[in-house]
């Protein structure tokens, strides 16, 4: 917490946190692989989830006075000082954290917290049936969705809740001009005509660390090209495939749209085989690479492939 390593249940905040009352925090949601073989915890490509932080932290006029290094190297020390031997979730929020009454970004104090907790599958990535949401993601100009910010999860929360106690598994949200935009943390692939179609950076999306591996991997493993347009509804109950990708939901292939089976209505070819890529990859990097010089933060071979390790226990 600024700076200083706490026990989890000594990082208290005011009740009159600006943050708390008005959702003026930006945050990171960043995954640790554990490999036992090496007895390391690997974070995945925790610097681009750094450089978000900065870029969502100066949409929102905070300034914290660590640069990305300095951020990285917190992450390590703290993953090291907790010793978990399993996957983890690590949480950095930036928040205002005056205690008063009034709504506005500027003049206002900011803090970090970094907290780090075990973590497994976020939604089911066995096939989900998706619902188009009612619910419409926020625009650019209302709360920018480029930036992670605490309380624009507010929409997301609207959106995941309807979908759920609807039937579905997760919401597919549009945009207000009616385009398909992401899922509720997750952003959305289909393959079309041998391509990957994913939403444009402009349709309101979080640029996903791991939509942008999906697009490297795609590149590099199938040789398929991606392309960020703009997608109409209905497209996604034509597309071959589907899946959604995030930090927490990996890859997670997509069966059913409002009720219409995508492609047989099962987990198709390419989804199965990128989400076995996705999640040997922490495996493959570490078999590959001697843990020592991951250690050493070296950046590890290519660009989906630079977890910084932690020596745990
Ligand atoms: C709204 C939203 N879209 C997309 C994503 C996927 O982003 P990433 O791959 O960086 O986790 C997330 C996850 O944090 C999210 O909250």
């Amino acid at each position: 917490m600024n700076g200083k390593f706490i026990p989890a249940e000594q990082g208290v905040i005011s009740v009159r946190t600006h943050g708390f009352s008005y959702g003026t925090g930006c945050f990171e949601g960043i995954r640790g692989y554990w490999n036992e073989k090496d007895q390391q915890i690997y974070l995945f490509r925790l610097r681009e989830h750094y450089e978000r932080l900065l870029r969502s932290c100066k949409i929102l006029q905070t300034s914290l006075p660590y640069t990305v290094e300095q951020l990285i190297d917190l992450s390590i020390e703290l993953v090291r000082r907790n010793g978990q031997r399993q996957d983890v979730y690590l949480r950095p929020v930036a928040y205002k954290a005056d205690p008063i009454i009034g709504v506005r970004l500027h003049n206002l104090e900011d803090h970090l917290i970094i907290t780090s907790e075990p973590v497994g599958n976020y939604i089911d990535i066995t096939g989900l049936h998706c619902g188009v949401s009612s619910w419409r993601r926020i625009d650019d100009n209302a709360i920018p969705a480029r930036a992670k910010i605490t309380g624009a999860y507010v929409n997301s929360a609207f959106a995941k809740s309807e979908a759920m106690q609807n039937g579905f598994d997760e919401a597919i949200m549009l945009t207000h001009d009616g385009h398909v935009s992401e899922g509720s943390a997750e952003n959305i692939f289909l393959l079309m005509n041998g391509e990957f179609v994913t939403p444009a950076p402009t349709e309101n999306i979080l640029l996903g660390i791991t939509r942008d591996t999906v697009i490297e991997l795609g590149r590099r493993e199938f040789g398929r090209i991606t392309r960020e347009r703009q997608i109409d509804r209905t497209e996604l109950y034509v597309a071959d495939e589907i899946f959604l990708c995030g930090t927490g939901a990996q890859i997670a292939p997509v069966i059913k749209v409002d009720h219409r089976p995508i492609g047989d209505g099962k987990v198709g070819p390419v989804s199965s085989a990128l989400q076995q890529l996705r999640l040997g990859i922490a495996e493959n990097t570490k078999r590959a690479r001697a843990p020592a010089r991951a250690c050493s933060r070296s950046i590890l071979g290519g660009m989906m492939e630079t977890p910084y390790a932690c020596p745990c226990g």
